[in-house]
């Protein structure tokens, strides 16, 4: 099934919407002051939820296998990561999102506080596009350093392997690279402190 066939009328729209939302991140990056030369955005990048596996997680929910309920029931239609340099980073660009009118927030997933049992850790944001001809379209961004990027593609690969080998170590090696990232990002965030302070 093709993106129009899905999502229809709306996917232009979802275009749209992603469009906005990049633009917007863009705009960030390149304003939000530089400090020591590293910035603060390493990359970001956006996709529309392939009607396939839009459909395997509209069942999952039990939801009707539509691109109406995909858009009014689901925010990750349209999803949105950024990945920044440094721990700090994550937060200050969740702040900053928080502050555009643009967008109007209606869920706040945090799991660097609240790590996932395997070791995910990523902020994500559920919003609404709150002003344009756009308005009411959804969305979700998830912003996470990239180190923990690194770590996600990986851990991802298992979702789609019917066998793992040895899995349970796999899982456990995993969950203890997930734990040294953090480990790093904060050790990491500690040194750029300490130089930023320096003369
Ligand atoms: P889905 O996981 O998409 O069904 O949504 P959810 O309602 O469970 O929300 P959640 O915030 O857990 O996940 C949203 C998205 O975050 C996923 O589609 C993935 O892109 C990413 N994500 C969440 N958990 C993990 C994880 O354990 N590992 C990896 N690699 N990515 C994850
Ligand atoms: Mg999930």
């Amino acid at each position: 099934m093709t993106y129009e066939e899905f999502y229809g009328s709306s996917y232009e729209i979802m275009k749209e919407v992603e469009g906005k939302l990049l633009e917007l991140v863009t705009h960030y990056s390149a304003t939000a002051k530089e400090k020591e030369g590293v910035k603060p955005v390493v990359y970001c990048c956006s996709r529309i939820k392939e009607p396939d596996s839009m459909l395997r997680k509209l069942e999952k929910h039990g939801l009707e296998p539509s691109g109406k309920a995909a858009l009014s029931e689901l925010y990750d239609a349209v999803g949105v990561r950024v990945v920044c340099a440094f721990a700090d980073d994550v937060y200050r660009l969740v702040k900053w999102l928080k502050t555009q009118p643009l967008l109007q927030i209606m869920e706040e997933k945090d799991y660097y506080a609240y790590p996932k049992a395997n070791g995910y850790r990523s902020y994500h944001i559920l919003v609404q596009l709150a002003e344009g001809k756009n308005r009411g379209f959804r969305a979700e961004i998830q912003i996470r350093t990239i180190a923990i990027d690194f770590w996600a593609t990986l851990e991802h690969q298992i979702k789609y392997k019917k066998n793992v080998p040895h899995e349970g170590l796999i899982r456990s090696e995993l969950k203890r690279c997930a734990d040294e990232i953090a480990s790093l990002d904060l050790s990491m965030q500690t040194i750029r402190d300490i130089l930023q302070d320096a003369e």
